[in-house]
């Protein structure tokens, strides 16, 4: 922390308040996984579930953030770790106003994650590995990146010159390469049933 002379302050209406009145929880959801796997569809997806059921919700997605909050942000491996803190943060600050975040961001070094992780409330961070397999993103290559980078156009390109650490422990492994959407999203949705987030009657 740069700035001294600083003291956190309390808040008038607690995080708890909020979520007794909302009627669930206020948790970040964390997609995580390459580019072309599908975390932003998957999101969006639960984001509808959810927002029909009433949820005020909202998606942060990679590609979108990096044009105004990390507009500044590259692609080194400290930018992406900025990227990442930068996403943490507003995510919990989303949880704090009631709403339940949903995060589209490679995010591809565990420590990075595991670092948003410990700075949220227990079960408040969960982490969904958005799994499909390079050769599949590749194929899909929704936005012509792959062949850029395979042409050496990008540097750095998550998966062909740049790493990706999959989660050792999330808390759900959506498929996308041999399972649908709808299949991902209904077991998204159990679960935050069965960890509370959601009441019962959401079930699907
Ligand atoms: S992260 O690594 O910092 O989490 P983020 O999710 O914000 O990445 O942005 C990834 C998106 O940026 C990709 O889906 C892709 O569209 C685009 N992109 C541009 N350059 C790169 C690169 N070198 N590596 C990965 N993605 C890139």
């Amino acid at each position: 922390m740069k700035s001294s002379n600083v003291v956190w302050q309390p808040v008038a209406v607690t995080k708890a308040q909020r979520e007794q009145r909302n009627g669930y929880r206020a948790a970040t959801l964390w997609f995580t996984g390459f580019s072309g796997s599908g975390k932003s569809t998957l999101s969006y997806a639960v984001e509808e579930r959810l927002f029909a059921m009433g949820c005020n919700t909202y998606v942060f997605d990679g590609d979108n953030i990096r044009h105004g909050l990390c507009r500044d942000l590259g692609f080194s491996d400290t930018d992406r770790t900025e990227n990442i803190r930068r996403i943490g943060e507003v995510a919990k600050l989303t949880n704090q106003a009631g709403v339940i975040a949903l995060t589209a961001f490679i995010s591809p070094f565990r420590k990075d994650r595991d670092l948003v992780r410990a700075s949220m409330p227990e079960g408040d961070f969960i982490e969904i590995f958005v799994q499909c397999s390079l050769e599949e993103c590749e194929r899909r290559d929704v936005k012509g990146l792959y062949k850029k980078a395979r042409a050496g156009e990008i540097t750095a390109f998550t998966g062909i010159s740049s790493p990706y650490e999959p989660p050792l422990a999330p808390e759900l492994v959506v498929d996308t390469e041999s399972s649908s959407y709808a299949d991902g999203v209904n077991r998204i949705i159990d679960f935050l049933c069965q960890r509370g987030i959601l009441p019962p009657s959401a079930r699907a």
